[in-house]
């Protein structure tokens, strides 16, 4: 297992509109891309950027908003109203060698590595495996941020 860089911090939002205006009003966020459905995963994402140091690229916040009949990102609405804080998401070299790993320490793995937002492999670990955070791992994308 080879720790990367922390891609996103997932959170959970009633309104993505809502939530982009306090980034963009509240916490001075300059670069904001348009929000976009992933129906696969029955919700809506907005990315939000946070400079890096050097020009690098920085960590993101992930809006979440639940898509008609999504469960998970609803039922976590159900017990935070107002959103929260719902997953972090770790950046690795390689997918596959990074679930055998967790595999091989006994942890769960929510399902098959699937596309996620950024378009590269993802899979989810159960959060009581994990320190109490559900982890999202992803596999770094290839081209520049
Ligand atoms: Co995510």
């Amino acid at each position: 297992m080879k720790l990367g860089r922390l891609n996103h911090i997932g959170v959970a939002t009633p309104s993505i509109a809502d939530s982009v205006a306090f980034y963009r009003d509240i916490m001075g966020a300059t670069h904001i891309h348009a929000p976009f459905d992933l129906p696969e995963q029955g919700v809506k994402v907005c990315f939000v950027d946070t400079p890096g140091s050097n020009g690098t690229a920085g960590t993101q916040i992930e809006l979440i908003e639940p898509l008609p009949g999504n469960t998970s990102i609803k039922g976590f609405l159900d017990k935070n109203p107002q959103g929260g804080q719902h997953h972090v998401c770790y950046e690795v070299p390689d997918i596959h060698v990074a679930k055998q790993w967790f595999e091989s320490q006994g942890k769960r793995v929510l399902g098959e590595p699937r596309i996620g937002a950024h378009g590269t492999l993802i899979f989810f670990v159960h959060p009581r495996d994990m320190q109490g955070v559900l982890t999202e791992i992803m596999e770094t994308p290839k081209s520049a941020h």
